[in-house]
Order: C-alpha cells, then structure tokens, then sequence
C-alpha cells in the first residue's frame, strides 16, 4: 500500500544543495491494517518524517508512493485527503466546534457523515461539548480529539498521529487507544504513530521503526524489538525509563 523509497530530506536550516541531511536513506514498505509506532529522542526527525510521508514537506531525494502511484503523479491535495496527518500541536480554525468537525468534508467535496461524527465524538468521551462553541476555546486535550475526529471523518487510508494523546489524562487516553483500535479493525487503516510513552507503544503497535542518526535505525515486529532491541542506541532508549527518555 505504501512504499518509501530511499527519502532523504536536508536540513531545514540552508535552503541548499549542501545543506546537511536532516533524516536519510528513509526506505519502508507498509501494507494495509499495520499499526507502527515511531519511538525515539526528541529532536530525531520524527514529525519530520511524518509531515513528509503526508508531503507536508517535501522529500529532496527519494519518492513515496501509495498503491504504486508517486505523490509527484497523485498531487499533494488528493494526496493528503489519502494520508492524513494529525499534529502534535491541535490547529483549530477560526469558528465552532461543528465547524471544525466539518472543515475536511469542504475542502475535499464530500458529504458531511454527521452519524460518524456523532458515533466518534462519543467514542473520544466529547459528548458534552456544545458543537456551536468557539473551537479555540477548546481545552489542549479537547483541542487534541476534535482534530483526529476531523482527520477520521475523512476516512483516510493512512493515519499520521503525531503524540495524539499527549495532552489527554489515562482514561481519556484509553478511550482513544480503543477508538483508534476499532477503526483500524473496521476499516483497515494504517498507523502510524509517535508516542513517548513505551507503554502505549506496546500496547497499540504490530511494528516499530525507531529513528536514531536520522534514518530509520531499527524496523521490527514490536515484540521482538521490546525484548531484544538489535541495535545499542534502541536497548538504552527502552532500558533508560520513560521519564530520562522524555527528557533526552
Ligand atoms: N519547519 C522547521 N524549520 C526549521 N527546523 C525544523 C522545522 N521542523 C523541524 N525542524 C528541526 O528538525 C529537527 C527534527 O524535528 P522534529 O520535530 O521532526 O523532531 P521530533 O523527533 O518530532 O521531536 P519531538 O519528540 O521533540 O517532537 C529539529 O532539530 C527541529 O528543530
Ligand atoms: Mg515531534
């Protein structure tokens, strides 16, 4: 389903040939339903590599196709209503809450599925958030359920969650791990996701790519890499405890 080949991307800090790499050498196949969680230290290239894979930012060298089909042939619009990135920091845009859930429906030209919206914002425990609200009165973690529900609406093939439960407490979190785990059962949608938390990691995820030296270090099924990471780097990342790796 989807094919990274050999993406590279340079830094952002020189807009030149020269400019050092930032991530390289980025290779992968996903096939449909796989659940990834992307682990590593702050600052690796992680939403970086997920803004690329929803041509947010575009790849210098490399290609990235979805059903054997380039983003340069499918454009980045019908790319992204096919791949959808969700953010570490929720945007809402100006207006209501309804607004908001509407907004991907709009600039895609679809019908609004006001059933899925409804049946989702219960799932994300939202149902007592008056829709006519302004959206950026939001608290972080309403803010946070209201931008994935918008992304879902959508119904994409891929799903980029950037730390998507980051500002939620545990059974909040919970909710959305179960949301998310019945969507990807009843629609077969892929998962990729960036999570701090190692627990959650091995909770929600078939596979994981661990990003050190800006590439893609380690890709592999997540139970063997939690008991026998194969590289250094990734047995210190997951022996050290969550708090020193939230701070590295
Ligand atoms: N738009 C941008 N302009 C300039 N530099 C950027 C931009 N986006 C990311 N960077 C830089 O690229 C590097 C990787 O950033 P990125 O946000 O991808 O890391 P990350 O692994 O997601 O970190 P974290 O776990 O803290 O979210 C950082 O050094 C960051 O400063
Ligand atoms: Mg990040």
């Amino acid at each position: 389903m989807l094919e990274i080949k050999q993406v590279a991307k340079r830094s952002f800090l020189r807009n030149n040939n020269n400019a050092p790499y930032l991530l390289s050498n980025i290779s992968a196949t996903v096939d449909q339903g796989e659940r990834i969680s992307l682990l590593g230290a702050s600052g690796q290239g992680k939403s970086t590599l997920l803004r690329l894979l929803s041509i947010l930012h575009t790849p210098d060298e490399g290609d990235i196709c979805l059903r054997g089909m380039s983003f340069r042939q499918i454009g980045s619009r019908l790319w992204r209503k096919q791949v959808c990135y969700v953010a570490q920091q929720a945007v809402m845009l100006p207006g209501t809450v309804e607004d908001n859930l509407k907004v991907t429906a709009q600039l895609h030209q679809l019908p609004y599925d006001q059933k899925l919206a409804e049946r989702l914002l219960e799932a994300a425990r939202l149902t007592h958030i008056d829709l006519k609200k302004d959206a950026r009165e939001l608290s972080g973690g309403e803010m946070q359920r209201i931008a994935l529900i918008r992304s879902l609406l959508l119904r994409p093939d891929i799903l980029l969650l950037d730390e998507v439960t980051s500002s939620l407490d545990g059974p909040n979190t919970l909710a959305i791990e179960q949301m998310l785990s019945e969507w990807n059962r009843s629609e077969g949608t892929i998962m990729i996701g960036v999570t701090h938390e190692l627990v959650q990691a091995e909770r929600t995820s078939t596979r994981i790519w661990f990003m050190a030296g800006g590439t893609i270090a380690e890709d592999a099924s997540a139970r063997p890499f939690f008991e026998n990471p194969s590289t250094e780097t990734a047995r210190q990342f997951i022996g050290r405890g969550q708090t020193e790796v939230e701070l590295t």
